[in-house]
């Protein structure tokens, strides 16, 4: 389905018929369904499960999962597609489409058993479930490696006991399986993490806090607490031992659906901004004609498609992954990085440029400035994307 480049960079994935006419048919949902509803639920924070449901059934939770377990089977730029029309429309949606692809569904396609599959996987692809992923703690945020939270392995070593608390999981107040990071061996650092599959019907898990934020803020996001959890240890993902690695290569999946993000977000400011540059008067003519105002459109446009190259060219690099295993984390992160530093660039002139109206809720440019600030902080900061290329082209990983 990708053009992929084995040997030359940059690798630019060819857009097939196929990719458009679901680039089509998503922009068509999400002017139909979401873009009229996210004014109403970013005031209220109400997560939009009826859309979500929508988005489930037209195969957008489990864009790239094989379809013999639910997923549409398509490739990494169908994702980034998807997640740049959804946030053009909404970022909260995109965010709840992101953590389901890229952290929850991704994670057990790569590392499940065929048993873990049926069982978590396929309801989530589907988009009859709702996953998360559960690494953050309250002191432990970018040291990923530091939890506090712990599973101990019952005596009959059939069970292990979950105890702890963990933050800033998105859907976390709605989510029915999450992804869940915590230490098993303390002693051996990041080595001692364990991934683990959680019913959050069982008993023993509570829904902790609603986090009150900024942006995005029909994404449901809460803190999670286990109490004597007992997890089965057929719902170990991976190796005991291996969660550290799993979260971060899971996490190299969720950067790009974040940089698309950022992108979709980008690119609706960026168009609102240049049609009020060609409508809105001043000084005797369209304000477009100020060079003011070119200057910023001119640089809004040129960050916005170096941001969309720096994504396809980590859509292919990924696809690459499938096919020879070789890491894209570099690639992932240079596109997280600078798509999202290009949002807040570009959001922050779309409200410039309009002025008084660009400060006001009547329209939705104050919202894409307050959504594209996340992008620049989860799922890895801008500090972290850096740290992550500049470790890997000096040979320190
Ligand atoms: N793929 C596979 N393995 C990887 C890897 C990757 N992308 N990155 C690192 N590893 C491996 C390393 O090779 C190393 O293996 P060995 O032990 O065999 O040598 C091991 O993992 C440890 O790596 P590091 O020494 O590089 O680990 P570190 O402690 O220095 O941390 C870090 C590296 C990049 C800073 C990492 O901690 C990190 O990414 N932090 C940010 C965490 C983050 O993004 N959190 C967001 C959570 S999700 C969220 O935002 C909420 C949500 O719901 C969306």
């Amino acid at each position: 389905m990708v053009n992929t480049n084995f040997t030359d960079q940059p690798l630019i994935p060819q857009i097939t018929e196929e990719h458009e006419s679901l680039r089509k048919a998503v922009r068509e949902f999400a002017r139909k369904e979401i873009m009229p509803i996210a004014a109403e639920h970013d005031e209220s924070g109400e997560f939009p499960l009826d859309t979500v449901k929508k988005m489930g059934a037209m195969g957008l939770m489990g864009i790239e999962v094989d379809p013999e377990y639910g997923g549409a089977g398509m490739d990494t730029l169908a994702y980034a597609l998807t997640m740049i029309e959804v946030a053009k429309a909404d970022a909260s949606h995109s965010t709840i489409v992101s953590v389901n692809n890229s952290l929850y569904c991704n994670g057990i396609s790569l590392f499940g058993t065929e048993a873990q599959k049926r069982a978590f996987l396929e309801p989530v692809a589907s988009g009859e479930k709702i996953g998360a992923y559960s690494l953050t703690e309250p002191m432990s945020g970018s040291d990923a490696g530091t939890m506090q939270s712990r599973a101990v392995l019952n005596a009959a070593g059939t069970h292990y006991v979950i105890n702890g608390r963990k933050s800033w999981v998105t859907s976390g107040p709605v989510a029915d399986l999450i992804l869940l990071f915590t230490m098993t061996e303390p002693e051996k650092k990041h080595k001692g993490i364990t991934a683990f599959l959680i019913d959050a019907s069982k008993p023993g898990f509570i829904r902790g806090k609603k986090e009150p934020k900024l942006g995005i803020r029909a994404s449901a996001t809460s803190e999670i607490v286990f109490e004597n959890y007992e997890c089965p240890v057929e719902n170990v993902l991976g190796k005991p031992g291996e969660g550290f690695k799993i979260a971060m290569a899971v996490l190299d999946a969720g950067r790009i659906g974040i940089a698309s993000q950022a992108l979709g977000i980008a690119e609706a400011a960026y168009e609102a901004a240049v049609q009020y540059a060609r409508e809105r008067q001043a000084f005797g003519a369209p304000i477009g004609q100020l060079q003011m105002i070119q200057q910023k459109i001119a640089d809004m446009k040129t960050r916005l498609e170096a941001a969309r190259l720096l994504v396809y060219n980590a859509c292919a690099a990924k696809e690459r992954f499938k096919v020879t295993g070789e890491r894209y984390s570099t690639e992932a992160s240079m596109a997280k990085l600078f798509a999202s530093e290009a949002a807040m660039f570009i959001t922050d002139e779309a409200v410039q440029i309009h002025g008084g109206m660009g400060y006001s809720k009547e329209l939705p440019i104050e919202r894409y400035y307050r959504d594209a600030r996340i992008t620049r902080i989860y799922e890895g900061t801008s500090e972290i994307q850096r740290m992550v290329i500049a470790r890997n082209e000096l040979g320190l990983r």
